[in-house]
């Protein structure tokens, strides 16, 4: 049950309500342990990485009741302070308790984080700022002990805006006695649902989503509850796929905000794209024309989440187009897979170069990374024939019930 299997041609049409955002979810659910008192995280995804991020709280001592999507989560109880490496090794995401575990506790011992093998991936950001916050980093046999008297308070600027690093010196200063300036931030709308987390449990954080983030530490936080921001990311994915599908598509409880540059490409794409305060409709009645060129950039630029399924939708645009992934240096794993269906795609060094082409052909293919394999299915949907696509637990790790979503839209595919 491992494999997609996809009969391509059908047209997506109809409704979807998109589901809470996994890229806002995981920071929040190692956020929670900035507080002793009880976290309800409402409406969490039911996907791997989430799943896998409560279970990393509960091997730590917390306690954590799942009632439907609801989290229930009480720190109180926790008691150690280093990450299980065999569950660490599986999520990147669980650097992210860095941060919180420091505010709170003043240590931490995490092992070199895993994830996609998109690139590698490294930590430097998050370490040096927390380094320049009075944390002492020693790192030893692949794993980083961190530790500190008291977490100090300054500016810290960041080389690179990367969303997880500003996200952890973000949650690290939260308790601090004095005022904290994270210089050079992510803008990611994640970033802002987590300030927005926070302060709900009392902390201060002014400036989330712009560039210069200052936080004012407050001696305690409460608890609270909290229903995280939709998934842009999965929003933009069944925008692509109602495309690539020539459908017509209404996405309820997304944010058009947070993707105005993919739907930006897709009207110039000739799609008909309608935005309402909470909802999304688009609608394609022809090949899309190529977008010729797309650049990956931090938010709120196009967003690296949704490359490889504009890799897959240019497949199949009339015209050429360059892709450039200026982000991750090896997030290319579907382009071979893409090749295999019939599609006029390679990388040369972090670009990737694509004529299209009217049809691709049904092929058995592997999903290598979250997105690739998203991108694989939304090839399937477009693709004469049958496609498979293996290792689909990559693809769980994103998107909750991907298949029965699509279904629901008039897709013809099933677990296999
Ligand atoms: C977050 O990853 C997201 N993950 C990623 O989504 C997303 O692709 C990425 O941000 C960029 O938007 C979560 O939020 C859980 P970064 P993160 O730190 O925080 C370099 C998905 O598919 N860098 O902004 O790991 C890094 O190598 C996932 O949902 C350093 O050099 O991304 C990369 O080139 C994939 N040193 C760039 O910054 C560091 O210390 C962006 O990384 C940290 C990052």
């Amino acid at each position: 049950m491992n494999s997609f299997e996809i009969i391509g041609g059908n047209r997506l049409t109809g409704e979807l309500e998109i589901d809470t955002s996994k890229n806002a979810t995981l920071p929040i659910i190692a956020g929670s342990i900035l507080s002793d008192e009880t976290v309800v995280i409402k409406n969490i995804p039911m996907i791997s990485d989430a799943l896998k991020m409560l279970d990393i709280l509960k091997q730590m001592g917390s306690s954590v009741v799942l009632e439907g999507n609801n989290a229930i989560i009480n720190n109180s109880s926790l008691e150690h302070f280093e990450i299980p490496k065999e569950l660490e090794s599986e999520i990147r995401s669980s650097i992210f308790m860095l941060g919180p575990l420091l505010a709170r506790h003043k240590k931490a011992r995490v092992a070199y984080p895993g994830g996609c093998d998109i690139g590698s991936r490294p930590i430097d950001l998050h370490l040096s700022g927390l380094k320049s916050l009075g944390v002492k980093v020693e790192e030893t046999h692949g794993y980083i002990n961190c530790e500190t008297e008291r977490m100090k308070c300054g500016i810290v600027h960041l080389d690179f805006p990367s969303v997880g690093a500003t996200e952890n010196i973000m949650m690290a200063s939260v308790l601090s006695k004095g005022r904290t300036t994270i210089l050079n931030a992510a803008r990611e709308p994640e970033i802002v649902d987590l300030a927005r987390f926070i302060n709900s449990m009392g902390g201060k954080i002014y400036g989330a989503g712009t560039s210069t983030i200052e936080i004012q530490g407050v001696k305690k936080l409460h608890g609270t509850e909290f229903r995280p921001m939709s998934d842009r990311i999965v929003a933009g994915t069944f925008m692509i796929g109602t495309a690539m599908t020539k459908g017509k598509v209404r996405l309820t409880n997304c944010n058009s905000e947070h993707v105005y540059s993919l739907i930006t490409k897709l009207h110039n794409s000739g799609c008909k794209v309608e935005v309402n305060s909470d909802n999304i409709y688009i609608e394609c009645n022809k090949r899309p024309t190529s977008c010729q060129s797309i650049e990956t950039q931090p938010y709120p630029g196009f967003p690296t989440d949704l490359q490889a399924q504009m890799v897959a939708l240019e497949t199949i645009s009339s015209g050429t187009s360059i892709v450039t992934e200026n982000l991750f240096e090896t997030r290319f794993k579907h382009v071979p897979e893409l090749a295999k269906m019939g599609a006029n795609v390679w990388v040369k060094g972090r670009m990737v170069f694509i004529v299209g082409k009217r049809n691709l052909h049904g092929a058995e293919v592997s999903a290598g990374d979250l997105r690739g394999g998203a991108a694989l299915v939304l090839a399937g949907l477009a693709a004469r024939g049958t496609t498979i696509v293996s290792n689909a637990h990559f693809v769980d790790r994103g998107y909750e019930n991907l298949d029965e979503k699509l279904l629901a839209l008039g897709a013809n595919i099933k677990r296999s």
